[in-house]
């Protein structure tokens, strides 16, 4: 038994220019952890919910203060004394006393800074590598490690950039054998690539909310593709698909998909027309939030239609909760799923999905967040621990560069 002697939280800020928390867990022993939570631009409105201030005079309304409270108060309440090794009962705990499906008492984010907190304290407590620890607090019962590959946002547009794409990522996922360090060194010389591509075709470099370039000025949605299938081809990279995240809740309304680049207001059946044309053209392998989150049907019909050749994954679809996992595989709806700690609240949940999951033989995908995350890199653990096969993460600035730079150490740490 590890008892938590304290359990407190502090505003801090996160890359969005707004701020978030970071939770500090002190067990009786002396070991602690520290752990801090992201939030996203393009939240899918199925997510736990998260807590501002509501204080127009503080960050716009978007204080964390009320966050940190209930962390230093409900929270702490409820679990100082308690066994930081059972990490299922203390979530368990805190999704009690909520008592409502979207954590709206407690808040997604504190539940989620207390949990993750807590799980860093034990493995320290434990001596043991967090990847590790989660594997044995939550009985993840794999064999062996793969380390996840890189998935690389080299565009981005939407609701991430001003004036880019209507659609929200293009991506480079690396796959092969390659160890993990390799694997990134080929996904940084791939971004550096588009950047070339870029400038010779007259676009800006600057980048967007997750590190990847979103140039102003694209004519349409598909001349990211053109760019990226150019860039690989330069760069001589094998073992390298193309990835893409429409984000389509956030262009659709109405009941249609609306492209504004391109002026065209499209139906369900048009929007996977349209993605059916993308497959035909460029090397993609997965497709992310094709369509919109609770246009369930299509998604049936997208996964048929394309699931044998790409990985439809689901975001805002699914936000990492079993309740909506289960209805996406009785539906058929897709064969792999995006994981975000934060899209349900606690580490025993997410888990639990990443593992019903692979029960029904999907992958997993962890992923960052888009709207500000912070330096945690516990996201890379999570993946390492459940075998995710790719991590989801930009290609610079320094809350994503340090996810990679995580996921190098562990590939050191285990030869992969
Ligand atoms: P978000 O976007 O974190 O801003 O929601 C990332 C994504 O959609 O994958
Ligand atoms: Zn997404």
């Amino acid at each position: 038994m590890s008892s938590i002697k304290s359990i407190r939280a502090r505003e801090i800020l996160s890359s969005g220019s707004t701020p978030s928390i970071e939770v500090e867990c002190i067990l009786e022993s002396g070991a602690s952890g520290k752990a801090s939570v992201p939030f996203g631009a393009s939240a899918g409105s199925h997510e736990a919910s998260v807590i501002l201030d509501g204080d127009k005079k503080r960050f716009r309304g978007k204080g964390m203060l009320k966050a940190a409270g209930i962390v230093n108060n409900a929270i702490s309440k409820l679990l100082v004394g308690e066994d930081a090794l059972s990490q299922r009962k203390i979530d368990g705990k805190m999704i009690k006393t909520d008592g409502t499906e979207n954590k709206q008492k407690l808040g997604g984010s504190s539940i989620l800074g207390a949990s993750l907190a807590v799980a860093r304290a034990s493995a320290n407590e434990r001596k043991r590598p967090l990847y590790m620890h989660i594997r044995d607090a939550l009985d993840v019962n794999l064999k062996g490690f793969h380390l996840p590959g890189p998935m690389m946002v080299v565009v981005e547009g939407g609701k991430h950039a001003d004036n880019s794409t209507d659609l929200q990522e293009y991506l480079i996922s690396i796959k092969g054998k390659d160890k993990a360090r390799e694997k990134v060194r080929k996904g940084i010389e791939i971004y550096l690539a588009v950047k070339d591509v870029l400038k010779s075709r007259r676009y800006n470099t600057n980048v967007g909310n997750e590190g990847a370039f979103a140039p102003s000025g694209m004519p349409d949605n598909e001349e990211p593709l053109k760019i990226i299938t150019e860039a690989i081809k330069k760069s001589g990279m094998k073992d390298v698909g193309i990835s893409h995240d429409a984000a389509a809740s956030e262009i659709f309304s109405g009941g249609k998909y609306i492209l504004s680049k391109e002026k065209k207001e499209l139906s369900s059946s048009e929007m996977i027309r349209y993605f059916e044309n993308w497959a035909k053209k460029y090397n993609l392998i997965t497709l992310e939030d094709p369509l919109a989150e609770d246009d369930w049907e299509s998604w049936t019909e997208i996964t048929k239609k394309l699931g044998s050749k790409i990985k439809i994954i689901g975001d805002d679809l699914t936000v990492t909760n079993i309740n909506r996992l289960e209805k996406a595989i009785k539906l058929k709806a897709i064969n792999t799923i995006l994981i975000k700690l934060n899209q349900i609240g606690t580490l025993t949940e997410t888990v639990d999905c990443c593992m019903l999951a692979r029960k029904n033989k999907m992958d997993t995908i962890v992923s960052h967040r888009g709207g500000g995350e912070t330096n945690d890199t516990f996201m890379v653990d999570l993946a390492v621990a459940v075998n995710s096969s790719f991590i989801k993460v930009g290609p610079s600035r320094g809350e994503r560069v340090e996810k990679y730079n995580r996921l190098m150490e562990i590939g050191e740490e285990l030869r992969l």
